[in-house]
């Protein structure tokens, strides 16, 4: 049975420090990790969170190994639209962490390279902590309705809900790439801690319905009420409402 706590905050500054004390305690006295950190706009307070308490002394991440989530298919790191890239500049720059040890995702998604990252991932011992967004449509990482909960890492078709929701990020639908590469759901439910950061009013219906809702691949997100993992969910107060 799921661990799952629900910790309701004032706002998307608020939440990048809740989320930061969390990950913070998490790494604190760790000689090794395998993190999963999501890119898109959620984290991002987070992010710069952890690169200033580093900077500041007060964290010392040590051993920590970073998994790729979702990868856009064949977009290469110096595209702009590169979620490694984005990574980069928002994960590993800041937190000094080198882009060679990252367990990246086959941007071509061929099926043979996808099955030796999931026993790569395996053979490490898999996932320790994943830091996750969530999609307007319910996904984790790129894992779309309707994702098998046992899914493997694989190509997937991007839906139009993704799509439109990405172009904020590139400028507009024709600039997102329609297809992707994703970590499994398979792989990342088998994750020890989870960490999903939720902010904004406009998910304020998916963030209900995956944590009150059916169980099921319709919203991949709500799969994580029965993972076996440790789930905190972070959510400010405009995505939650005011209940
Ligand atoms: C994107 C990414 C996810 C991300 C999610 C939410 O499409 N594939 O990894 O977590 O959607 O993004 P945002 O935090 O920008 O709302």
């Amino acid at each position: 049975m799921t661990d799952l706590r629900i910790e309701v905050v004032d706002d998307v500054v608020a939440l990048g420090r809740a989320a930061a004390d969390h990950v913070s305690g998490f790494l604190a006295g760790r000689e090794a990790s395998t993190v999963v950190p999501a890119t898109g706009e959620t984290p991002l307070g987070l992010y710069a969170e952890l690169a200033s308490r580093q900077g500041a002394g007060e964290l010392y991440p040590t051993g920590v190994t970073i998994v790729q989530l979702d990868e856009y298919l064949g977009v290469a790191p110096e595209d702009r639209r590169s979620l490694f890239g984005w990574m980069h500049r928002t994960v590993l720059g800041p937190l000094g962490i080198a882009d060679d040890g990252v367990l990246r995702l086959p941007v071509d998604g061929d099926a043979a390279a996808c099955a030796i990252f999931d026993r790569t991932l395996d053979d490490r011992g898999g996932i320790d902590l994943a830091i996750l967004g969530l999609g307007d449509n319910g996904h984790l990482g790129f894992n779309e309705p309707a994702s098998n909960v046992a899914s493997p890492t694989r190509v997937v078709e991007l839906t139009s809900t993704t799509i439109e929701a990405n172009a904020r990020y590139w400028g507009s639908t024709d600039d997102v790439p329609t297809r992707a590469v994703t970590l499994g759901l398979g792989p990342l439910l088998r994750a020890r801690t989870i960490v999903l950061l939720v902010a904004g009013e406009r998910k304020r219906g998916i963030v209900h319905r995956a944590l009150e809702g059916p169980v099921g691949e319709d919203v991949p997100a709500s799969f994580l009420r029965e993972a076996g993992a440790e789930v905190t969910v972070i959510v400010d107060r405009a995505a939650w409402g005011a209940s």
